[in-house]
């Protein structure tokens, strides 16, 4: 089972951005713990600001895995071309926010990726996760 992580822009800095929001935990710490959790499924994470990025890398991994856990962050609320990039791939997508974003700003109550996503997961924080790749065994 070949599982890909994309976490988009600023969650790079996880740990140190808004901790009452997104914790202190840095996210390469929790990837390790989620390969101890996990190690029968092949992880691979790629994390970017830039969105073009993104959409590459879902386009590379989106025909070669057994499923992508998504969080676009803030182009969640913005990119036609993620979620055109979510619809044309082959590989189900979990849409994941570490914060619930319901709970948030009206902008973060629209997603482009729900709509072509297989299933959504918000507002567990990192152990939502653990909880996607739970959701593909
Ligand atoms: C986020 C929520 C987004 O609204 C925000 O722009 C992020 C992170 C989350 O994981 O809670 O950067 O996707």
């Amino acid at each position: 089972m070949k599982i890909a992580i994309i976490n988009g822009p600023n969650l790079n800095l996880l740990g140190k951005r808004e901790p009452e929001i997104y914790g202190s935990q840095t996210f390469e710490d929790y990837f390790d713990s989620l390969k101890n959790q996990f190690p029968n499924v092949e992880l691979t994470f790629y994390q970017s600001n830039i969105e073009g990025e993104i959409i590459n890398f879902i386009q590379q991994s989106g025909f070669h895995c057994d499923g992508i856990i998504l969080n676009a962050a803030a182009y969640t609320h913005t990119s036609i071309g993620i979620g055109d990039a979510v619809k044309a791939i082959a590989a189900p997508v979990i849409e994941l926010h570490i914060s619930n974003t319901f709970a948030r700003e009206e902008f973060r109550h629209q997603s482009f990726v729900s709509p072509n996503a297989k299933g959504i997961i918000i507002g567990f924080g990192l152990q939502g996760y653990a909880l996607a790749i739970q959701s593909f065994l």
